[in-house]
């Protein structure tokens, strides 16, 4: 896979994603995100048996993502944004929704859209260079990749508006002690560390975590009788794949399981 603003490299079960416009501090043009809305689908699709944990990170070593193109947004109009935030959700909802973890590496300025894409990933371990936010009332308009509703979910509904009506930047240590991000790792130990946690999870029953990732993802915005119909029926699918057997087994036979994702 080959793009314009994206490099992608992958090791084993584990995809690198990292995105690559460093001159605009990786800003999200239309363009960076309609490449990442087909690498993720074909992760999904034609490569999904060898993917289990994707990586997002950024190039040049300054940022994660700045946000969405400013330049590119100065000129829309009414219909050209909802457009773009359209698009925005569309990839963003292919992070939470995709059947592998996704792991934000943030390495510098995760601000606007780029706070956004790390909200949308399941974990999210920062440099203690990072800088994170949603700036937007800053350019008169408010957050449009979803940021707004993760937000208030991942921080609460005070710290979210605090966060947004106030465009302050956050650092990576307040950032983990309000919950936005799990951990801060010394600047050049967050690529190690991070490849070290995705190669952890790599190791573990893929459709289990899968299924783990749907019935949390799906069942946080359901009552609490739907959502736990989702966990049972997922408990009992997970019955039906070789891993499960493979896991009790090697469990029984005190040796260790080698999950195939089946
Ligand atoms: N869009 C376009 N270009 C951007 C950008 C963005 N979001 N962020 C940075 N850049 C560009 C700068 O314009 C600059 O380009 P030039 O060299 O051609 O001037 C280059 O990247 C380097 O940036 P700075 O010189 O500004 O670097 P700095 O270290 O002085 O400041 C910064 C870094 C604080 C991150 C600053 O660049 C900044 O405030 N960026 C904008 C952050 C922002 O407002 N993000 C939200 C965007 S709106 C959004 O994301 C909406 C949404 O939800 C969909």
């Amino acid at each position: 896979m080959t793009y314009e603003n994206l490099l992608v490299e992958r090791e084993g079960f584990i995809v690198k994603i990292t995105f690559n416009r460093p001159k605009t501090l990786n800003a999200l043009n239309s363009s960076t995100l309609r490449e990442l809305e087909s690498c993720l689908t074909r992760l999904r699709r034609e490569e999904k048996d060898q993917t289990r944990v994707v990586i997002l990170t950024g190039a040049g070593g300054k940022a994660f993502v700045a946000g969405a193109d400013i330049s590119e947004m100065s000129s829309f109009g009414v219909d050209d944004a909802r457009e773009f935030a359209e698009l925005g959700h569309r990839v963003l909802d292919l992070i939470a929704e995709a059947p592998f973890p996704v792991i934000a590496a943030i390495n510098g300025f995760a601000l606007g859209g780029g706070c956004e894409i790390m909200l949308a990933c399941d974990l999210a371990y920062a440099s203690d260079r990072a800088k994170l936010g949603q700036p937007e009332v800053n350019l008169g308009v408010i957050p449009g990749f979803g940021g707004t509703q993760r937000l208030i979910r991942r921080v609460g509904l005070a710290r979210a508006r605090e966060i947004v009506y106030g465009c302050d930047m956050i650092d990576a240590e307040k950032a983990r002690d309000i919950g936005l991000i799990l951990e801060v790792f010394p600047h050049d130990e967050l690529e190690s560390k991070v490849t070290g946690i995705a190669q952890h999870l790599a190791s573990k029953a893929p459709l289990a975590i899968s299924q783990a990732k749907r019935v949390t993802e799906k069942g946080y915005d359901e009552s609490l009788w739907a959502a736990h119909e989702l966990e049972r029926q997922a408990f009992g699918l997970l019955f039906g794949t070789e891993d499960q057997t493979a896991g009790m087994k090697s469990f029984l036979e005190k040796t260790k399981a080698e999950f195939k994702g089946r």
